[in-house]
């Protein structure tokens, strides 16, 4: 079998961690480009849509990070998106250490087939796991740098926190809406660049 088709088949049935327990009906796995595509992108967790249909990034968030995709000429399929737990937890809560680490062997065997040419964690639960920032603020952590296996690795704001920002400051939602797509134009140049230099060499 193929080996994220292995790793796949093992989250569908995992009981590893208490969000085996917490109501999930859906393990919901990665999907998109599944051979070395330029992006990756690891959120958090499931929500409740994502719990019903499976399907990463399918809930309101998703549908805004979509229009910033678009707006940055990549579509859902040609771009692979994934969570750090895979179980939804309730009520959305953010998943605990232990919960994200139990997880963790998923997410890094899926990075080590898959091979991304830069990886974007989607808000702070993934970047504190994946980018050893500790518990720092994400406004001093988006757009920086690290490596994860040898992969470059940034982070930019979730797309429920510009959703959040909308309703109750104007100012601040343009403001990470613009930096995040200013991040996001240098995280697309530094992959196409890896991949110039695959080619040239
Ligand atoms: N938020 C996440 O972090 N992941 C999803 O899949 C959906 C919403
Ligand atoms: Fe298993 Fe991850 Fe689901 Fe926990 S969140 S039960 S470790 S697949």
């Amino acid at each position: 079998m193929n080996p994220l088709k292995v790793v796949h088949s093992t989250v569908m049935s995992c009981t590893k961690c208490q969000l085996a327990n917490e109501g999930r009906i859906n393990p919901v796995f990665g999907n998109g480009k599944t051979v070395r595509p330029d992006l990756m992108f690891i959120g958090e967790g499931p929500g409740a849509e994502e719990d019903q249909c499976g399907i990463p990034f399918s809930g309101r968030a998703g549908r805004e990070f979509n229009k910033l995709l678009k707006a940055l000429g990549y579509s859902r399929d040609s771009v692979y998106m994934d969570n750090v737990v895979k179980c939804r937890p309730l009520q959305n809560r953010t998943p605990t250490t232990g919960e994200v680490e139990s997880c963790h062997s998923y997410l890094d065997q899926q990075i080590k087939i898959i091979k991304p040419k830069v990886i974007v964690c989607i808000g702070k639960t993934s970047a504190s796991s994946l980018m050893g920032v500790g518990n720092k603020p994400m406004k001093y952590i988006q757009g920086t740098w690290k490596t994860y296996d040898g992969i470059p690795i940034t982070t930019i704001y979730h797309p429920a926190y510009w959703l959040r920002l909308e309703n109750y400051d104007k100012k601040a939602w343009k403001e990470v809406k613009i930096k995040t797509f200013e991040i996001m134009r240098g995280v697309v140049k530094k992959a196409q660049n890896l991949e110039k230099q695959n080619e040239q060499g």
